[in-house]
């Protein structure tokens, strides 16, 4: 997919799919997540990497991602693997990939080391500049403390990414069941404030924001309230580590069909009011709701989501008798 589309489209659940498993990278052909990620990381072991790389290259020539984004996770800068990660796989299936993530990454400048890294290849390659995206995992407390930097850091970077068990480790959280609230803490969400500055950085950037993973993949009800708070705060989606999760992620990151309804409602009767015929207003009633700029933006963030996941409106805007 172009750079520029892949902005607007969806990203509802993000498939993990361990690069050393050929059935799982077979498997995820077929599954109905708007995007997956090949993971050369932590699903891999130190020695069967080498192997991943070649089996992510040949499912990657194979093809068969269908309209799913597609990106390879590499190993982050602190291991000797990262620089052959991407080398080897934008060597070798450079044109099929969509985005390279880097995980555990704490300083724009290894950001902007991954960006020089591809700029390279792509030459090399032959491919068009600045056709792979980066995304971006902030794991722990120094990426968290710089996410303003990294997220400003390249134009490649497409998405920041909450990796909630690298960070619970990182912080010495007393907990391990990744997603749900550490035992012991009463008063509140104890990921609000990491989940808040991922997103502030991602918005004020132009970046998407994305939740990580919830590891109890049998828990369909503590997956998807999990999911619902991330999502409700405003993010775009989340990562999926089992099909199961797969249909659930894309029901709570998608608008419901009656806000999108709404919303479109809203852009049409705001901009009908806006306009001469309308009586050039900035501030009407819609029903018992009174819409100005600010409705308009707000809408626009829901319409947009709700096209992006494939929602098509039921609704109709009637122009008010004058
Ligand atoms: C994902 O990489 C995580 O650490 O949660
Ligand atoms: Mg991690």
């Amino acid at each position: 997919m172009e750079p520029w589309s892949r902005r607007s489209a969806s990203r509802r659940s993000v498939l993990a799919v361990p690069g050393s498993s050929t059935k799982m990278l077979d498997k995820a052909r077929g599954l109905d997540a708007d995007a997956l990620f090949m993971d050369l990381e932590d699903a891999v072991a130190p020695i069967a990497k080498p192997e991943a790389r070649r089996n992510i290259v040949a499912a990657l020539n194979e093809g068969g991602y269908g309209s799913k984004l597609v990106t390879v996770r590499v190993n982050d800068w602190t291991t000797p693997w990262t620089h052959l990660d991407v080398i080897e796989v934008v060597g070798g299936a450079g044109d099929r990939l969509d985005c390279i993530m880097l995980p555990k990454t704490q300083t724009r400048e290894q950001v902007i080391a991954l960006d020089m890294l591809l700029t390279q290849l792509e030459q090399v390659h032959g491919l068009p500049s600045g056709a792979i995206g980066i995304e971006v995992q902030i794991e722990n407390a120094l990426g968290l403390t710089n996410v303003n930097a990294i997220a400003a850091a390249s134009d490649r970077l497409e998405t920041i990414i909450f990796g909630p068990a690298d960070f619970m480790a990182s912080i010495n959280m007393k907990s391990l069941v990744v997603g749900q609230q550490p035992p012991g803490y009463d008063v509140g969400d104890a990921y609000h404030h990491i989940l808040m500055s991922i997103l502030m950085a991602a918005r004020a950037h132009d970046r998407l924001a994305i939740d990580g993973p919830y590891l109890a993949i049998r828990d369909d009800d503590g997956f998807r309230q999990v999911a619902a708070r991330s999502a409700a705060l405003g993010f775009d989606g989340k990562w999926v580590l089992h099909p199961d999760q797969i249909a659930a992620a894309n029901e709570v990151f998608a608008p419901r069909q009656e806000d999108f309804d709404h919303a479109e409602l809203i852009l049409e009767a705001y901009d009908h009011a806006t306009s001469t015929q309308g009586g050039a207003r900035g501030a009407v009633m819609l029903g018992d709701e009174m819409i100005d700029e600010a409705s308009r933006k707000m809408a626009l963030v829901i319409s947009a989501k709700g096209r992006a996941a494939g929602l098509v409106r039921t609704s109709v805007f009637e122009i008010p008798a004058p």
